[in-house]
């Protein structure tokens, strides 16, 4: 049976991000109603930033390339490492755990809100890692979704030129990860439209471009 990761990263309780997210969620668990489902908002329940032990923790892996998991899970050494690395494997079972992962991911200052990046940091450990040889890792073949929010737009034909770190950023740390091969991204963009006067004229412009993510959303969902 396949399981749904679903984390959102938007403090707001009129995430745009997350309305997308919440569609998506809601289609797939009704084309699986018995599948685990797991629900995290990291912006209200954040997980704490990578720490000295977990980055000695993660020296040390890197330092002696091993790639397995059970033996990686224990690496911890003091009693501090041992903390840290618990705290991060917590994230990286869940995510092992997941056959679709979900994410609602606002664009904050071009690139990913700082909570994304906590648990990025946290789950990106040597042994999840592709395999240079192979290109593949223990999450190869996780489906992945991105929904994200933008006050502006980023389009090709947009003002945005260069300035997108956001779907960029996602794309190389996730390759990283071996969650880049089934990886599509949902665009919600002009989100302040609806409140900075001067963005006014694009409220269309910004309801479309959600209305088609919703689409997207509850079609892929279904897939
Ligand atoms: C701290 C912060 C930084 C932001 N930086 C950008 C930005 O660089 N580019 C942009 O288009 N929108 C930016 N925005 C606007 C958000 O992307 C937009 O409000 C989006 O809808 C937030 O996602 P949410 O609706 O899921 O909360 C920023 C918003 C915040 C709060």
């Amino acid at each position: 049976m396949p399981s749904l990761l679903h984390l959102d990263c938007s403090p707001r309780p009129e995430s745009v991000s997350a309305q997308i997210t919440a569609e998506f969620a809601a289609a797939w668990r009704g084309a699986h109603p018995e599948a685990p489902y797991v629900h995290r908002n990291l912006a209200r329940t954040p997980v704490p930033h990578v720490d000295a032990a977990h980055v000695e923790t993660v020296c040390r892996l890197e330092t002696c390339g091993t790639r397995d998991l059970g033996e990686a899970r224990k690496a911890g050494r003091t009693l501090a490492e041992r903390r840290s690395w618990r705290r991060s494997w917590k994230l990286i079972d869940a995510l092992l755990a997941a056959d679709v992962l979900l994410i609602g991911l606002p664009m904050y200052h071009f690139s990913v809100p700082s909570v994304f990046k906590a648990w990025l940091d946290r789950v990106t450990v040597p042994p999840l890692l592709i395999d240079p040889k192979t290109g593949l890792g223990p999450l190869s073949g996780t489906r992945t979704v991105v929904a994200t929010a933008r006050g502006a737009t980023y389009g090709d034909c947009a003002g945005g030129h260069g300035e997108d770190f956001h779907e960029r950023y996602v794309r190389a740390a996730f390759h990283a990860l071996g969650l880049a091969d089934d990886l599509v991204f949902l665009h919600a963009e002009m989100t302040k439209a609806g409140h900075v006067p001067w963005l006014a004229p694009f409220q269309e412009t910004a309801r479309g471009s959600l209305e088609r993510a919703v689409e997207t959303a509850r079609a892929a969902a279904r897939r």
